[in-house]
Order: C-alpha cells, then structure tokens, then sequence
C-alpha cells in the first residue's frame, strides 16, 4: 500500500500548481492530505509572518461544524456552499451526512480535487460557482444536490469568502442570494475581523484584494438578512459546546435568516 496521500499519488510534479490556494493551505493547516507543496511553503511563509495558525483553523472549521447542525436542527437538508475550498477535515456533508450538499468554488485546481474527493459520494457534489454571479452554477447540479432550492429553505454556507470581496460587491452578492433563496432560508457566515492589522507583515502576505472588516461594519453588508439571537461574534464563541477555544479573534461570523 502507497503511503502517498490522494493529491500526491495523483498529480505528477509536473502538472503540480505553482500558485498557493489559502483553502489549500488551510487543507495543511487542518492535518489533510490533499494540497500540494506550493500551498505548504506559503503556508510556512505566512506563519513566519503572523505565527502558528493550526488552532485557528481548527476552531474556524469547528465553526463551520456548529453553524451546520444548528441548520440541520432548523429542518435544513439541503446546501450550497460557496468559496468551498478543500471537502475535507469536517466539512458539510461530514458534518450533516444525511443531507445533500453542493460544494462550490471558482479555482480549477481546488474544483479538481473537490470532485476527485467526492467522486463517488451520493449526495455531494463539487462543481464551478462564482459567488457573485449565480447564473455561473450548472442549474442541473444546483436541482439534483440542493433539491430544496426554489422550494423549500436552504442552508447557503459563505465561509472564508467575504475577505476576497469589496464591501460593494459583498453587499450585492449577500443581497442576490437572499432575493434567490425561500423564506426560512439560513446563511452560515464568517469574516475576517481586524486582527492582522497588528501583523503588517502577514498583512502583506495577503495581497491588496484581502478585506479585514471592523465587526460593528458587518451588519450593514448582510443587508436584508438577519443575524439570529446568537448576533455576530468571534468564531470559537458562536454558540461554543464547551470552552470556548482560546485563540485570537481572527474570524467572526454567525447565521442570519431570511
Ligand atoms: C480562504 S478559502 C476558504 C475555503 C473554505 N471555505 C474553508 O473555510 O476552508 C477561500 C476560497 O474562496 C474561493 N473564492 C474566491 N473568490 C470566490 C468567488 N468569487 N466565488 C467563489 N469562490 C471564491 C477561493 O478559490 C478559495 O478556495
């Protein structure tokens, strides 16, 4: 038996991508197996950077795995899951293994590995979305695996995404989705709050498309949506089942209604 993970046994160094992906790099920082080296040294340069990051995204992924129950205990079944990244490591259909789930992102490299993941799996499916423009999801996908969609409320899971996006078009997108889905619908969010402002090296590292967002700004972008009793907090708080995990605030999210 081959001690190569999936990605590695799969992909030849040559057809390798040279470009990091952070969902990938989150993929390393979860203990997964399938990025690639690229992801791995970015990651590495981006700790030198800021510092550790495994237990951040360990309780950002923990998030991830509260806000979806707590959907599933609201009789959700159905999801779409946009800027997706990696479907691993406790991910929805993981998490709500009865329920289905279409997974999306915009990167060809991460979509591949998504739907080499998921080949096989009855009801989770990885294809091409771009969260600003729903017309980009194959509507055939959208019926076979959110089979609630139009219908009946939906969970739209928006982790990990809002920082790639400028308020204008976080607003429009998060406004779009809302006017697209059923009444009862429920949003899973998160974003990332101020904290690498106090890391202007790691800072760097992101690039100029990366948004830090003040959490008292937040509510306007969510527009029509409404945050739930729970309100907008750091992530390791929303709804914890035990201690909260003790990291820096580095995300804050929440679910909001329609
Ligand atoms: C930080 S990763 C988060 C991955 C995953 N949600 C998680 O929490 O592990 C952000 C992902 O968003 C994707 N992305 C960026 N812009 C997007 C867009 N406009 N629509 C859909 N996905 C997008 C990237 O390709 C990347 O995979």
């Amino acid at each position: 038996m081959s001690d190569l993970s999936p990605t590695e046994a799969a992909v030849e160094p040559a057809d390798a991508p040279q470009v990091p992906s952070t969902a990938r790099m989150i993929d390393h920082w979860l203990g997964g197996t399938d990025h690639f080296p690229v992801d791995v040294a970015a990651a590495h340069a981006f700790e030198g950077a800021y510092g550790p990051c495994a237990d951040i995204f360990r309780s950002l992924r923990g998030f991830l795995g509260r806000t979806v129950r707590h959907l599933g205990a609201a009789g959700i079944d159905s999801f779409l899951v946009f800027g997706a990244g990696v479907p691993t490591r406790g991910n929805v259909h993981e998490v709500a293994p009865s329920a289905s789930v279409l997974y999306t992102d915009i990167d060809p490299v991460t979509i591949a590995l998504g739907q080499r993941i998921l080949a096989g799996a009855d009801r989770a499916a990885y294809a091409y979305g771009d969260a600003t423009d729903l017309s980009t999801i194959d509507p055939a996908l959208l019926a076979r695996y959110v089979p609630a969609w139009g219908r009946a409320p939906v969970g739209v899971v928006f982790l990990g995404l809002a920082a790639f996006l400028d308020d204008a078009a976080l607003a429009r997108t998060l406004d779009e989705l809302y006017a697209a889905v059923p009444a009862g619908s429920r949003l899973a969010f998160d974003f990332d709050g101020l904290e690498l402002a106090g890391h202007p090296e790691a800072l760097a590292f992101m690039g100029e498309g990366f948004h830090m967002r003040d959490p008292a700004a937040f509510p306007a972008l969510l527009g029509r949506w409404r945050p739930t009793a729970d309100g907008i907090s750091p992530v390791a708080r929303w709804r914890p089942d035990g201690p909260p995990e003790d990291v820096p605030d580095a995300f804050h999210g929440g679910v909001a209604v329609k």
